[in-house]
């Protein structure tokens, strides 16, 4: 079956069927908004409304990553618990992107040099099997190119990037969860609250993104959206596409922007899960010794720390 497959695929459309289940992972997780714009982009000028600025959760960026590829390896930054920037995405009210504005664009990670510290520390790339840069060179290319075209502070990489890191002084969804509802990771929280705390703080509405587990069956918070306008004022996320607008079951809160199951718990990790070989390794251990002994391995490589949790 796979291979007849292939073979037709072979005799029609090479790089469609090939390409596809190695796409990348920044790709497979903008989809939510952005699929349909790779195929409209070099159509028109590619004009946006808002700009949407996503911070996500390591813990839960680490883990989806882990679990959904065999060859994933993913890494967490020092501290582990602190919001990160995933990207700054130009886009358009009721549609999807735009995306890859600047076929000719280049990365060029030197332009960073000044503020790639900074960078390391907040717009972190949990990808372990990828090369350190290669979030900034996507979100550069996907989305940045797009922002270039359209607003002077953001059109060239470094005043891109550094947008996203003064943005994240000014409006960390970390200093969000602290100051309103004391919103702590290693709980459950519902949807009404986490929209609460958050617009609360804000005084707009925000976007609430989810991951699915499908091996604990839980939701856990992944990603939070917040919305600027081409003045780079505050404004609210609606009538952004991907994530959508949806009823509060009994609540006067009305509706909030999310993919989460309103109906369920969403779990804030404050660990990455156990791998399931872990856990099996556990519960032999946990029949002599109920100790689980880990420990923490510094790995240092191009000046960069980062840390990773191994079961002994
Ligand atoms: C696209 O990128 C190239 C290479 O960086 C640059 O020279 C050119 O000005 C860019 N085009 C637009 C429309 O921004
Ligand atoms: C969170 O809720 C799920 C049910 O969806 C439950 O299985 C889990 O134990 C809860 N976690 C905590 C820390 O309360």
């Amino acid at each position: 079956m796979k291979l007849s497959i292939r073979i037709i695929c072979a005799l029609l459309f090479v790089q469609l069927c090939f390409a596809a289940p190695n796409s990348n992972r920044y790709d497979d997780e903008d989809s939510r908004e952005n699929s349909i714009a790779d195929v409209e982009q070099d159509t028109q000028v590619h004009q946006f409304d808002l700009l949407i600025f996503t911070q996500r959760w390591p813990i839960t960026a680490c883990y989806e990553w882990r679990e959904t590829g065999k060859e994933h390896i993913c890494g967490l930054p020092t501290p582990a618990t602190v919001w990160t920037i995933h990207g700054i995405w130009p886009t358009k009210l009721n549609t999807i992107g735009p995306a890859f504005c600047n076929k000719s664009a280049i990365f060029d990670v030197s332009q960073l040099s000044p503020i790639e510290p900074q960078l390391e520390a907040h717009w972190v790339n949990v990808e372990k099997n990828k090369p350190d840069d290669s979030l900034w060179e996507h979100e550069w290319l996907k989305h940045g190119t797009c922002a270039a075209e359209a607003i002077e502070q953001l059109n060239t990489e470094a005043k891109y990037f550094g947008q996203g890191l003064s943005w994240l002084e000014q409006h960390s969804v970390s200093a969000a969860f602290a100051t309103n509802g004391d919103i702590k990771p290693g709980f459950n929280y519902s949807l009404p609250t986490l929209n609460k705390a958050l617009y609360d703080y804000y005084g707009k509405n925000v976007a609430i993104e989810c991951f699915f587990d499908r091996k604990t069956h839980q939701q856990f918070l992944n990603e939070v959206r917040i919305c600027f306008d081409k003045q780079l004022q505050s404004a609210d996320c609606d009538g952004i596409v991907g994530l959508e607008r949806i009823a509060l079951p009994n609540s006067r809160v009305g509706t909030v922007i999310s993919n989460c199951n309103a109906a369920k718990p969403i779990f804030y990790p404050d660990a990455v899960p156990k791998k399931q070989e872990e856990e099996e390794e556990e519960k032999e251990i946990s029949q002599s010794d109920r100790d689980v002994v880990y420990e923490t391995v510094y790995e240092i490589s191009d000046g960069k720390t980062e840390i990773e949790v191994i079961l002994v």
